[in-house]
């Protein structure tokens, strides 16, 4: 039988992802959709303008829309767990509700480095979801909440994993968002067309703290932040979906091209040991092109779950730089959160 779930923020950008993705999935199935008062008691169709290309499933369109309240989901349906796609502000003490009861898979800021809660990504730490039975000690909690990371941390972390073997010391990038990562209607039409925006709200500390965590170490008790110096400057630019970023690093090791292209290329994690559903063949694609990778030609790889890398050379002021392009709301988002459920299903956490 298919475990039920519960989209909070069912009606954004990364709820719309959700409810995408999430159409016939073999293992999970959706039984309620949550947002604010602006959308409860409306049928879904009737709520935000649906911004995907492929139509609106006819069912979920006639679904009512509840309140983000444990009492009002519980009143729409019988849920296993929940899908959490609420902005960063709210999501803190909505999520700590739910995980009272269910598990709770986030997208959101919130909880991303408390240091009892998993920040997640299927290929890189899966072993870090062992922190989920000290967290549900520490607070007394039947359910729990799991974070995935920032959408453009995503991406680049999926990159440096291979790289640790080279003795990863520093890394800068540069980023180029795409402007389905502000959510809709995001940023206005007249700030954007002819332009770019030097500054991303918190974006550049969310994506120099939480690759620490991840590429930590889990010693039984906490995750041991790794040794890496890391500095980030972001942009919005007018690209629809796909982030791209110029990454430089430092790596400890002399350390040839091809190496780096090797290690790319043959990297994968559990998921794809594993076969999980949402798991792309390969986490990251190498491009050899020097004018790739492009958002609006590589952003769908592997179904939007593979980092696309290219243009891969020596740096003459670190060691090594490489672009890296990712889908925000696909692998960034909601195919990152589909992700690490599969993963925590097949671990027995949900
Ligand atoms: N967009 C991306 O590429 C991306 C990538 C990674 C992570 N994220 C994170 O994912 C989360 C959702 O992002 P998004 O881009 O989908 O944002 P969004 O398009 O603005 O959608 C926000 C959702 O939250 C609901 N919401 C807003 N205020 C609420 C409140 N006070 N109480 C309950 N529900 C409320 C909205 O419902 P109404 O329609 O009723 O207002 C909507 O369903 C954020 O934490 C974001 O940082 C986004």
């Amino acid at each position: 039988m298919k475990r039920k779930v519960a989209i909070l923020g069912a009606t954004g950008a990364v709820g719309q992802r959700f409810i995408q993705l999430l159409q016939d999935h073999p293992w999970f199935e959706i039984e309620v959709l949550a947002a604010s008062v602006r959308s409860a008691d409306k049928k879904y169709k009737d709520t935000r303008k649906w911004i995907l290309s492929s139509d609106c499933p006819p069912e979920i369109n006639e679904m009512t829309v509840v309140n983000t309240d444990i009492k009002s989901v519980e009143k729409a349906g019988n849920v296993d767990f929940v899908f959490s796609a609420l902005p960063g502000g709210i999501a803190g003490p909505v999520e700590e509700e739910f995980a009272m009861k269910y598990p709770v898979v986030s997208k959101a800021s919130a909880h991303r480095l408390e240091v009892d809660i998993p920040l997640l990504i299927p290929e890189v730490n899966p072993d870090h979801l062992a922190i989920i039975p000290i967290q549900k000690s520490n607070r007394n909690w039947n359910g729990f909440i799991s974070t995935d990371p920032n959408c453009s941390t995503i991406q680049l972390v999926i990159t440096l994993k291979p790289l640790m073997t080279f003795g990863l010391k520093k890394v800068i990038i540069s980023t180029m968002q795409a402007l389905s990562g502000a959510g809709y209607p995001g940023v206005a039409s007249l700030e954007i067309i002819d332009n770019v925006i030097p500054f991303i709200n918190k974006e550049e500390e969310k994506t120099e703290s939480e690759p620490l965590k991840i590429l930590g170490t889990f010693d039984g008790t906490r995750v041991q932040q790794a040794n890496i110096a890391i500095s980030s400057s972001c942009n919005r630019v007018n690209v629809k979906d796909g982030h791209l970023q110029s990454v430089f690093v430092e790596l400890e090791e002399e350390t040839s091209i091809e190496e780096v292209v090797k290690s790319f290329e043959k990297f994968k994690g559990k998921p794809q040991r594993l076969g999980l559903p949402s798991a792309p063949d390969n986490p990251i694609i190498v491009r050899g092109e020097e004018n790739r990778p492009q958002p609006r030609y590589d952003r769908d790889e592997g179904k939007g779950m593979s980092v696309v890398v290219g243009r891969i050379r020596n740096d003459p002021i670190l060691t090594v730089k490489y672009m890296c392009l990712g889908h925000n709301t696909i692998r960034g988002a909601a195919g990152a959160g589909i992700l690490s459920a599969e993963l925590m299903a097949v671990e027995g956490y949900i």
